[in-house]
């Protein structure tokens, strides 16, 4: 991948044209290895027109445009944070982040339009929604080949992305800048800050991106340890689905020893052969069992309500309508011939073939917190694709510096600002913590569109490093 790392090379002698008299900013990127960067942007009013938006597309190669959608934040927006946001899949859009969970707005019940929501993220952060990787939501590929189809390559593509971002748009470039990733984002965050990390030290003359932390938003980053305590959550957590000593809890229990084996196969060789065998028994028999159960398995305190898409909210077909709209399409500077989909199950299968989705993000980890990132894990405790009890374990696992400490250090209970009892932490190092988990209460797989305002104080507090006890 080092042709993606060499395009931004000479970026600092940046040559910008605009075309004037069009609404939509088309400028070309002067680069010493390769001749120009596109980036075709506007400046919508859409959403949240309090703030200062921009939107479109940034090209990170000749054959590749990655479209994103930033929001400065509603306060201080000089001095806020910097936070890129990506959903997961893997091939889905941030546009789920966005409209229904922690973006300035919501989708409306008729997908026509939105509605402000007063405890978007953007409160207090400028935020940076990415589709990625290429393919993905209005992102796009002009050679299918070309497209990422594992993580490691998506984060040299998403690196690229922010070198290129701030470097156009220097007053971004100091701000503390921070990586939350939902769901399959539990593999590209690890990724996407070790990248950053190893692209510093290999091109000290190019703008350096001021990372300071990774969030992991009931994410997947282990798997090993996530499908070993699946049946755990199923039968002994607070939201277990069946009693402890059903035949349910033993089958589901009976499978563990098969997916620990094909796992361990494929953390070991880290390849293809290994981890595709491994996939197809995590994700199609272990999650086949809560998925027969009819319940909405990213929210078992709901039935899956759009069984036909197996997407089971109804609110991601309104944001599929919504942006899939001309006028929206336009007025976003995305392009309006090519039809928007929040997931794309091309992109999605292909990770599946690559063996990426079983591979262990985890081992990036200790290299962040050596280097300083600090890494907050959260999530929602009725989730059963990411179940809490698989992220503690795996943070408790995982050798660090900070291994001791947080063996030692117990959950508490986190309070918001207004003294709502909203979930439990755990935090080894200063501040906010360094090494940190955090289960949220009555929250599903996507915590923020269930818990609004707690998260919002989570995110608040962690972006600032300030203690949730
Ligand atoms: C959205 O659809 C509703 C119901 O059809 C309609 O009443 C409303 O005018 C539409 N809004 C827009 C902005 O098109």
């Amino acid at each position: 991948m080092r042709t993606a790392a060499s395009l931004v090379l000479g970026l600092l002698a940046l040559l910008v044209s605009t075309t004037s008299g069009s609404p939509l900013s088309d400028e070309r990127f002067a680069a010493t290895l390769l001749p120009e960067h596109s980036l075709r942007f506007t400046e919508p009013q859409l959403c949240d027109p309090s703030v200062k938006q921009l939107s479109g597309y940034l090209d990170i190669s000749d054959t590749k445009h990655l479209f994103f959608w930033f929001f400065e934040s509603r306060n201080d927006p000089e001095n806020a944070p910097l936070v890129l946001w990506l959903n997961g899949g893997p091939g889905c859009s941030s546009s789920t982040g966005l409209l229904m969970e922690l973006g300035p707005c919501k989708v409306n019940e008729f997908g026509n339009d939105t509605i402000p929501h007063p405890h978007s993220w953007n409160t207090n952060a400028n935020i940076i929604f990415l589709d990625s990787p290429a393919n993905v939501g209005y992102s796009y590929s002009d050679s299918v080949l070309d497209a990422p189809t594992t993580t490691p390559a998506t984060a040299v593509d998403v690196w690229t992305f922010l070198t290129l971002f701030i470097s156009r748009f220097p007053k971004y470039a100091s701000l503390p800048f921070h990586v939350a990733a939902e769901s399959y984002g539990g593999h590209y965050a690890p990724h996407i800050a070790h990248t950053i990390l190893e692209k510093r030290a290999e091109y000290p003359t190019l703008p350096e991106i001021n990372l300071k932390s990774i969030v992991l938003a009931n994410g997947l980053t282990e798997p090993l340890s996530q499908f070993e305590e699946l049946p755990e959550w199923a039968c002994e957590s607070e939201w277990a689905l069946w009693d402890t000593d059903s035949k349910e809890c033993k089958d589901f229990r009976a499978m563990v020893p098969a997916m620990r084996q094909l796992t361990k196969a494929c953390y070991a060789s880290n390849s293809r052969v290994a981890c595709v065998p491994a996939g197809f028994y995590a994700f199609g028999r272990m999650y086949g069992v809560i998925r027969q159960t009819g319940l909405n398995h990213y929210d078992v305190r709901r039935e899956c309500e759009d069984t036909e898409s197996g997407t089971c909210y109804p609110e991601l077909r309104l944001i599929d309508a919504y942006l899939d709209r001309t006028d929206v399409k336009l007025a976003l500077g995305a392009l309006p011939d090519r039809e928007f989909k929040g997931c794309n199950m091309e992109v999605n299968q292909k990770f599946h073939f690559q063996g990426d989705v079983m591979k262990n993000s985890a081992r990036l980890v200790p290299d962040l917190l050596n280097a300083g990132i600090r890494v907050l894990a959260y999530v929602g405790n009725t989730d059963a694709v990411c179940n809490w009890m698989g992220v503690e374990k795996w943070m408790e696992k995982l050798e660090s510096k900070f291994q001791v400490e947080f063996a030692l250090t117990r959950r508490v209970p986190w309070f918001t600002k207004d003294s709502k009892l909203a979930g439990s932490v755990r935090a080894a190092g200063a501040g906010a913590g360094e090494y940190a988990f955090v289960k949220v209460h009555d929250a599903g797989h996507m915590a923020p569109y269930d818990q609004p305002e707690a998260t919002l104080d989570l995110i608040q507090r962690w972006l600032a490093d300030e203690s949730l006890v």
